[in-house]
């Protein structure tokens, strides 16, 4: 029997409808991947995340298993649906990277495609810190933690810098915080999404000495640092983002400015995307006050950022 649907160098495909033979001339310009255009006309939350994680310079690995879990729940659902097991979904996860390597980015996007897929009911983010969980006296904090989970039922719990939970030892009430959570991670079903973040070296550590956690985040995603060239085309995104563009001097100067800081130094942690917006935010504010300065407002001119315009915020 002939193939019915076959692909045939000029570009052309032929597919055998009835018997019939029908030449179809597909764009030679757009890669012909026929199961990604099927997988998006039936998947519009899919295609939707895609185009939202395609503004984000690099990160293949978050990309990948953020389509992964869409897979999962959805195949988990027709799994129900035809009464095989559906293996108890946890969505709780673990987040692992530097300051400004996208975490909170990344949650944010999480909350939006969990809710187009009706895993969560809202899909809205609440951030929080040690602080916001941690209390002064006895039973202080369970309350702190309670309250905090009951404003993100229905979305996610965002957790920065948990490892710093486990600060204090036993004693601690950072303590008393992680087992309420854990209580109600359990307790309370699908109704949250808790996303605990941090350094990579913290975290190991921190699950190292609460065993009892890891096996309840079984999603695990690492957010490296960015390359010298991955700054950059984040930092040309957002000034694209605020109609401007860097001279070509600039693009230089900051491009070694960059490798610089991130190949020079050692020991501290340098803080990536969000270093890129502090430049960029001051460089603006630089330019304005210069086109102030000269009385000059071509359009050309107020949309370019020159090398002089460049300040780099301490690190
Ligand atoms: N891959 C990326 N592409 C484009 N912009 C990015 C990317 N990663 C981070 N950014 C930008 O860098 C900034 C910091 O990102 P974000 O706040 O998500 O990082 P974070 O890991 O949560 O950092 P922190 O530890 O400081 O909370 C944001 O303005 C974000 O838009
Ligand atoms: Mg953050």
């Amino acid at each position: 029997m002939e193939q019915p649907v076959t692909l045939k160098k000029n570009g052309q495909i032929n597919i055998v409808l009835n018997g019939e033979k029908k030449k179809v001339k597909v764009s030679r310009s757009i890669p012909i991947d026929q199961n990604q255009g099927y997988i998006h006309s039936k998947h519009e939350p899919l295609k939707k995340i895609e185009e939202e994680m395609s503004a984000l310079v690099g990160m293949e690995e978050m990309k990948k298993i953020v389509k992964e879990i869409y897979a999962w729940i959805y195949i988990n659902k027709i799994r129900e649906e035809q009464g095989l097991k559906a293996g108890g979904q946890v969505l709780h996860m673990m987040f692992k990277g530097n300051p400004g390597t996208g975490k909170t980015t990344v949650a944010r996007l999480l909350g939006t495609l969990f809710k187009e897929m009706n895993a969560l009911s809202k899909g809205h983010l609440i951030e929080a810190e040690r602080a916001d969980l941690v209390g002064e006296y006895i039973g202080h904090t369970a309350q702190k933690t309670r309250d905090l989970i009951k404003k993100a039922l229905g979305g996610i719990l965002f957790v920065d810098e948990a490892y710093s939970l486990a600060r204090g030892g036993e004693k601690d009430f950072g303590k008393e915080a992680i087992d309420t959570l854990v209580k109600h991670m359990e307790d309370k079903g699908n109704d949250f999404i808790l996303i605990l973040a941090g350094y990579e070296k913290e975290m190991n550590h921190f699950l190292s000495i609460n065993p009892g956690l890891r096996s309840r985040f079984p999603i695990v995603i690492n957010f490296p640092d960015y390359t010298v060239s991955q700054l950059m085309e984040i930092a040309n995104k957002m000034l694209l983002e605020r109609q401007y563009v860097l001279a070509k001097e600039a693009e230089w100067k900051l491009r070694d400015h960059l490798q610089k800081i991130k190949y020079t130094r050692s020991g501290t942690v340098f803080s990536n995307g969000r270093y890129i917006r502090n430049v960029i935010e001051k460089s603006v504010r630089a330019q304005a006050m210069r086109l102030l300065l000269n009385d000059h407002f071509e359009k050309d001119e107020l949309q370019t950022i020159q090398s002089e315009d460049l300040l780099f915020p301490e690190e």
